[in-house]
């Protein structure tokens, strides 16, 4: 089974994926995690992060690993290092490269056909699971996204996930507003996708809900 999460920043897609896949017993694939690990890896060696054929060849060269939480470039573990806010501003424009999505899409599609898995991101369910079993689109009124990743930063940053927050919560609401507008042709819901509002809702019954169209979907 594959579940699909999409949708903008701070919809509450991490939470929910990593949840869902918990009581689901399946694997929990973070995209954008990927992209922010290509991004650190140009920006520590200098590349041009408007060169979209380099930045293709530098993706197809150093393979990504997700294990547990953790995000591994060769045996450098980049999992705080791809948090920062420097990163958060320009992994937009290097997730914009058709030559880097064509990478990201082969090694997401591999990781996928391993077997059960909920896979978090925002082309999951149009581009690279298109045949997803469940597929989920979340959005959130801005404000209340731009909230919870600044909350997500301080957990993150207490789990030692990531190094303290630079900026403040302004900042950052300023920040994903250009983000959402670099992100905007990206993040089209699948037609067949259910979309959720999270804006109101809680974490468990956002979770109750997938969990149920999940096993409603599973095979007796
Ligand atoms: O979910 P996130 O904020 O960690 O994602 C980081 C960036 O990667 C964000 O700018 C959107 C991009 N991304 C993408 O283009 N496609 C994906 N499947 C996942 C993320």
């Amino acid at each position: 089974m594959i579940v699909a999460i999409d949708g903008p920043a701070g919809a509450g897609k991490s939470t929910v994926a990593r949840r869902l896949a918990e009581r689901l017993g399946y694997r929990y694939l973070d995209t954008g995690a990927m992209y922010r690990a290509l991004t650190w890896l140009a920006m520590t060696r200098d590349i041009d992060l408007s060169a979209g054929e380099k930045l293709g060849a530098l993706a197809e060269e150093n393979p990504i690993t997700l294990d547990e939480g953790r995000v591994w470039i060769d045996d450098t573990d980049v999992t705080a290092a791809i948090r920062k806010s420097r990163i958060d501003r320009v992994v937009p424009v290097v997730a914009r490269h058709p030559e880097v999505r064509a990478i990201m899409r082969t090694r997401q599609r591999e990781l996928a056909d391993v077997g059960d898995a909920v896979i978090e991101g925002r082309d999951i369910g149009t581009v690279v699971c298109p045949g997803a079993d469940v597929k989920i689109y979340l959005n959130a009124e801005r404000q209340t996204r731009a909230e919870r990743l600044n909350a997500e930063r301080q957990t993150r940053a207490e789990r030692r996930l990531a190094e303290r927050p630079e900026i403040g919560a302004d900042a950052l609401a300023t920040d994903l507003r250009i983000r959402d507008q670099s992100d905007a042709e990206r993040m089209m819901p699948a037609a067949d996708a259910v979309q959720i509002d999270t804006t109101e809702l809680d974490v468990e019954d956002v979770v109750s809900r997938i969990e149920q169209l999940v096993r409603e979907r599973q095979p007796a």
